[in-house]
């Protein structure tokens, strides 16, 4: 794990958006694993400005997001899917972008044909992840295991903490999502991790210095061979 600190957020965000652009300029027809959350808003504005500058060219990459809510209505502004046309798709050419469907009628063979449009494009070859207060990546919840595949999962409380801030109340915020599973992004083949702000300080500890358990899920980067952490000084304040 390689792991970066600056001093700001902004800095953050350019060093994220330089290395996503690395990966775009090297491999123009790159798979890339996207994130939503206000952790990579600040990113996805950098690599907007490098596309409008002339400098990207999105138009061969293709996306997959890490998850989606289930049961929220078709347009929903806090579906994931807004989230990412309002933040990143609407403003650059990607070639090609995919959610799972949080809407699909059968929920099971949604998260099964996911996993295998992620292996039929050639897997992922940049993931891009931010961190829950309670180390989750993606929706994957502390537990007893980690999960494998693209999964249906219940949301722990302290997501549904701290996801409430995007809905009117806390009853909006869905109980269920599709995420991805553990092993979908152990298989990225790399992983680009950013956290902010003093409330990640002690997940980002124990992510890096705990140990590799189910109960703080993203402790399993650490035996992935490609992981580079970018932190703020306030998430890296427990190291
Ligand atoms: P945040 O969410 O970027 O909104 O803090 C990160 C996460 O829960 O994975």
């Amino acid at each position: 794990m390689v792991v970066h600190v600056f001093d700001t957020p902004a800095q953050v965000a350019q060093a994220a958006a330089a290395v996503i652009a690395a990966q775009i300029l090297q491999k123009p027809d790159s798979v890339l694993g996207l994130a939503t959350g206000s952790t990579p808003m600040d990113t996805y504005r950098e690599l907007i400005s490098l596309h409008r500058g002339g400098v990207l060219d999105f138009s061969r990459v293709k996306s997959y997001n890490l998850d989606e809510y289930v049961g929220l209505p078709d347009g929903h502004p806090e579906s994931y899917v807004s989230f990412m046309k309002r933040n990143l798709f609407d403003h650059i050419n990607i070639g090609s972008y995919s959610l799972p469907d949080g809407r699909a009628r059968d929920l099971q063979r949604e998260c099964e044909s996911y996993e295998q449009a992620i292996k039929d494009d050639g897997g992922i070859d940049m993931q891009l992840l931010g961190i829950g207060n309670n180390g989750h990546i993606g929706f994957n919840e502390p537990g007893e295991a980690f999960t494998y595949s693209t999964n249906l999962t219940t949301l722990a409380q302290s997501t549904i903490d701290a996801n409430k801030r995007f809905f009117d109340s806390i009853d909006q915020v869905p109980r269920q999502a599709l995420s991805m599973g553990i092993g979908t992004i152990m298989e990225a083949r790399s992983i680009l991790l950013l956290a902010l702000g003093e409330a990640k300080a002690q997940a980002v500890y124990q992510m890096i210095r705990g140990p590799i358990t189910p109960r703080l899920p993203a402790s399993i980067l650490r035996s992935h061979a490609r992981v580079t952490v970018m932190l703020d000084k306030a998430a890296a304040a427990r190291l």
